[in-house]
């Protein structure tokens, strides 16, 4: 596969993309899901001062490896050299970076990052133009909005992240007071007839068929889903629900990768959501450590792990931090640092 973002994007067909979601599109989730017809892979939003500043941030909230592309790092930034430092922190490991325009959240806005930067089209060109300047093509920069009731506001700042050099725009199409309802499809089409740079359309897209529609009739160049992802990681490969493939495949990516529990059962309680019987899933949801969650996944499925000498060398981390340390089980492995204590529940509605 072609890691030249653009050049995916522009190829004259639906590009199939997994979200940013904070905890929970981290390394694993994003093996799991290319193994599903999911071409381009974003990682959750890293606060872009944290990670410039602490190597223990970096080490918590960035890990990949060399099968882990193309792939996009998505960073919460307000201020220029963050994001100019941690994009070059990341170059050498990723196809490019996003910047975080939508986060509707309390905290986010008040620090005036997310959909705070919505009202501030000076500074977002300014936050493209110096990661651009400083980053040649084809690594790509690009930004994640949502729109405002004032599309118009929203096409002239669309027009502006173009002037600034941005490589591509993913519009999720709900105003930043909008939850779970249907996506506004006319705005979007307003927007993408708007500028000229590749547009991925995002919102409500909960199979394949949602997808290939929201493609023509939006006609962006690609198809980005969050919350149907996670409950049917193999939504882009045409199932309708979570098939016992993708557990199987769960299961051998997280025991060949070390992952902590919470991450390990969480996606499983996604997966299995319209999966398990209502009875069942009040016992699998509430499990407390991995020996009970294997057993439970045996008896009900027949399903466990395959054999591997699972060992952190084996997984190939490629990211270190600027100490230049390998990569180990107690540091790089644990995804759950203090940042993602700090996001947490910060999506989930
Ligand atoms: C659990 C979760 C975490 C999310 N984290 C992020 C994030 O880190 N960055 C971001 O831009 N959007 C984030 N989002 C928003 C999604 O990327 C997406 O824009 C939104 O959920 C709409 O897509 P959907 O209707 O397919 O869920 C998150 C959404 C969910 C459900």
């Amino acid at each position: 596969m072609s890691r030249d973002i653009v050049g995916i994007l522009e190829d004259p067909k639906i590009t199939k993309i997994c979200a940013p979601m904070v905890r929970y599109s981290k390394l694993q989730f994003r093996a799991l899901v290319r193994r599903y017809d999911c071409e381009i892979c974003f990682t959750p939003m890293i606060l872009a001062d944290s990670f410039v500043q602490s190597s223990k941030a970096r080490d918590n909230e960035f890990t990949t490896n060399s099968e882990d592309g193309p792939l996009i790092v998505q960073f919460a930034a307000n201020k220029p050299q963050d994001f100019v430092q941690a994009a070059e922190m990341v170059a050498p490991y990723s196809n490019g970076v996003d910047l975080n325009c939508g986060c509707p959240q309390r905290w986010a806005m008040k620090e005036g990052y997310g959909a705070n930067l919505l009202s501030k089209p000076q500074l977002i060109k300014d936050l493209i133009y110096q990661v651009r300047n400083r980053i040649p093509n084809p690594f790509t920069v690009s930004v994640k909005i949502r729109i405002l009731k004032d599309i118009k506001k929203v096409v002239q700042l669309c027009q502006t992240i173009e002037n600034a050099g941005a490589s591509f725009i993913t519009v999720h199409a709900r105003t930043p007071e909008m939850r779970n309802e249907p996506i506004d499809l006319e705005s979007l089409k307003i927007l993408r007839d708007s500028v000229k740079i590749p547009m991925i359309a995002n919102g409500g897209v909960k199979s394949l068929e949602d997808a290939e529609l929201l493609y023509q009739e939006s006609r962006c160049n690609g198809v980005m889903a969050a919350g149907g992802i996670l409950t049917n990681p193999a939504l882009f490969s045409g199932h309708s629900n979570t098939p016992l493939s993708c557990v199987q495949d769960w299961l051998d990516i997280t025991s060949s990768m070390s992952t902590n529990f919470l991450t390990f059962h969480h996606h499983l309680v996604f997966m299995l959501e319209k999966v398990l019987p209502k009875k069942e899933k009040k016992v699998f949801n509430v499990l407390q450590d991995k020996d009970s969650v294997l057993t439970f996944l045996e008896d009900y499925y027949g399903l466990r792990p395959k054999e591997t000498n699972s060992s952190c060398e084996k997984i190939d981390f490629v990211f270190q931090s600027a100490a230049n340390k390998r990569c180990s089980k107690s540091e790089t492995l644990n995804n759950d640092g203090l940042s993602n204590l700090f996001l947490e529940n910060l999506f989930v509605s």
